[in-house]
């Protein structure tokens, strides 16, 4: 089976999951990009819009992070962008017990993909992803390697929304991203 097919039926079982959907509202937000992307871009957890439509980082702070993602110099054809919690938490804010089962499908999508860099949007992402705590404002714009893959840490663009004078941290690192990824 191809990328995309295994990427598809990754879908079709996160639509079809009962415990995904507990607590949660709208519909199922899998992903979405290239299944041979070299970078992934990992967030929290859909938002309203996104659960309205069905597709991650369309809200305000997706439209900020699209738009770091192009001056990176990369389209977002490119790059495969999503979530360790697939449905909009009714509360908003994932519960443990919401990230410890959506990620198993973030896993398999990593799996599939097995993209270059995982770059990793905020504290939630880092947690569910390397499953240890790292203070994001200390290892922010840094690579972490781990067990075979690479991290790069950065903030969740919907935190610099809530405090704009971060959002030049923000910026600083998609600036490193770039270097990185054309050195
Ligand atoms: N924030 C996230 O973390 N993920 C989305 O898909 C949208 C907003």
């Amino acid at each position: 089976m191809d990328k995309l097919k295994k990427l598809e039926a990754i879908a079709k079982k996160i639509e079809n999951c009962d415990e995904c959907k507990i607590g949660k509202i709208g519909k199922a937000v899998v992903g979405e990009g290239n299944p041979d992307a070299d970078i992934m871009f990992i967030g929290e957890a859909p938002g309203k819009e996104e659960a309205k439509v069905g597709r991650p980082f369309i809200g305000r702070s997706g439209k900020l992070l699209r738009s770091l993602i192009r001056e990176a110099g990369l389209k977002e054809e490119d790059v495969y962008i999503t979530s360790p919690v697939k449905y909009l938490p009714e509360r908003g804010t994932p519960t443990k017990e919401d990230i410890v089962h959506g990620r198993k499908y973030l896993f398999e999508q990593i799996n599939i993909i097995q993209p270059k860099i995982l770059v990793l949007l905020g504290r939630v992402a880092t947690e569910a992803v390397i499953q240890e705590k790292y203070p994001v404002m200390k290892m922010r714009g840094k690579i972490i390697e781990k067990d075979g893959r690479k991290y790069f840490l950065t903030l969740h663009p919907a935190a610099v929304l809530r405090n704009p004078p971060n959002r030049k941290f923000l910026i600083e690192d998609f600036q490193k991203l770039k270097k990185l990824l054309n050195s």
